[in-house]
């Protein structure tokens, strides 16, 4: 995920800008605008929650002042988000669904995790983007591990697996299918007995990410 300011956002570049840049789900994008009702209407049509304006007047300072802060909300709420969907979500998730889990034969549980997750290849190599998406997915993995903890004694296993940079978003190259035949021949080899139960791995069931 990235955030970007665009100025001038109600018409003209700026909103081409905006039209651009928020066609990426993965964005965040904050329109400064000294008027905040016009362009919303003018862009109600499209559905795009990750668009947001703040009130700002390149002539005013302490409006921009009041944009910064507006802004670090918009943010901050971000992370509040992906926390919201990637975490809880998740947990419910795997509460309601596990008593049809532990009737079922096979007793897996897929998450879909990613490396931009490992704390060791952001170390490395000072992996500053995606803050908030890969912390949420961190915290995911615990919640995986807790299950795990948990149910591994039941037979279910849970397992967060990166499915590698699927051509999902626009810089990745790997094929949707692809993708999930390397995930689904992950999860078939991996098992409780084996020891997998709670783990994290890439596509190739290791930590080569890519
Ligand atoms: N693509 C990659 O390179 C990559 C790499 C590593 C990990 N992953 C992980 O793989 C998973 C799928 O990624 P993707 O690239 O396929 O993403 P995507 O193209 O953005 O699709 C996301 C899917 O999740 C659904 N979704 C989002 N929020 C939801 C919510 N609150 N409740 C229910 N459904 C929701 C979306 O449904 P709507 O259409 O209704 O929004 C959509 O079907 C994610 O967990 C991602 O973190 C992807």
């Amino acid at each position: 995920m990235a955030a970007y300011i665009v100025t001038g956002a109600s018409r003209g570049i700026g909103f081409a800008f905006l039209q651009n840049l928020s066609s990426n789900s993965a964005n965040i994008v904050i329109g400064l605008v000294r008027n905040k009702a016009g362009v919303e209407s003018k862009i109600a049509a499209w559905n795009r929650t990750n668009i947001h304006f703040v009130q700002g007047d390149l002539n005013d300072y302490d409006s921009l002042e009041r944009a910064v802060e507006a802004t670090a909300e918009i943010t901050g709420g971000a992370l509040v988000e992906m926390f919201r969907t990637n975490v809880v979500g998740n947990v419910h998730l795997f509460n309601l669904f596990l008593p049809l889990v532990l009737k079922g034969n096979v007793k897996k549980v897929i998450t879909l995790s990613t490396g931009m997750a490992d704390i060791e290849i952001a170390r490395a190599y000072n992996i500053h983007e995606n803050g908030p998406y890969a912390i949420s997915k961190a915290a995911l993995n615990m919640a995986v591990a807790k299950f795990s903890a948990e149910y591994s004694k039941d037979g279910v296993l849970f397992i967060g697996i990166c499915p590698g940079l699927v051509d999902t978003s626009r810089y990745a190259n790997v094929a949707p299918d692809d993708a999930v035949k390397d995930v689904l021949s992950v999860a078939k080899k991996a098992s409780v007995a084996n020891g997998d139960g709670g783990s994290y791995v890439s596509h190739f069931g290791n930590k080569t990410w890519l």
